[in-house]
C-alpha cells in the first residue's frame, strides 16, 4: 500500500464561539478566537490517498486529477470565505479545525474512491502551531 498527498492552499475567516454562552464566557474558552469581527487565517490543506500504484503509470494517482477535484469540492467553497457564514456544508457547525476536517471528509470520502484510491488522512494547519489531523469514522 502506498500513500500519496496533496497540499492546497486557501485562506478563509471564521469565529470560534459557542451561541449558547455570554461573551464573557466565550473570551474565556476561546480567547482571541472568540472576536465578534471574524479574523482569518491561511489555511494548508494536505489530503492523503492511499492504493496500489498503477502498472502503467507508477501512480497511485493522478495528482493533477486529485488537485481538481479538492478545488472543486472544498478549494472554490471555502477560499476567501467566511466558515461561519459562507460554507453550507458547515452550517450551525462550530468552526473549529477538527470540526472543518471533519466536513471536508464528507465532502471527499466518495468522489476520491472514483479516481480509483482510497482516502486515508485529511490535515488542516490553521497557523504554524495548530495543525488537526482526521482518519475518519469517529
Ligand atoms: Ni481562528
Amino acid at each position: 500500500m502506498m500513500y500519496v498527498t496533496r497540499r492546497e492552499c486557501f485562506n478563509a475567516a471564521h469565529r470560534v464561539y459557542n451561541p449558547k454562552w455570554s461573551d464573557k464566557k466565550n473570551n474565556e474558552v476561546f480567547g482571541a478566537c472568540a472576536n465578534p469581527n471574524w479574523h482569518g487565517h491561511n489555511y494548508e490543506l494536505f489530503v492523503t490517498v492511499k492504493g496500489n500504484m498503477n502498472k502503467d503509470t507508477g501512480f497511485v494517482v493522478d495528482l493533477r486529477a486529485l488537485s481538481v477535484l479538492i478545488k472543486k469540492q472544498i478549494i472554490d467553497k471555502v477560499d476567501h470565505k467566511n466558515f461561519n457564514l459562507d460554507v453550507p456544508f458547515l452550517k450551525g457547525q462550530m468552526s473549529s479545525t477538527e470540526n472543518i476536517i471533519v466536513a471536508f471528509w464528507e465532502q471527499l470520502e466518495k468522489p476520491i474512491a472514483k479516481l480509483g484510491c482510497k482516502l486515508h488522512s485529511i490535515k488542516l494547519q490553521e497557523t504554524e502551531n495548530n495543525v488537526a489531523e482526521y482518519f475518519g469514522g469517529k
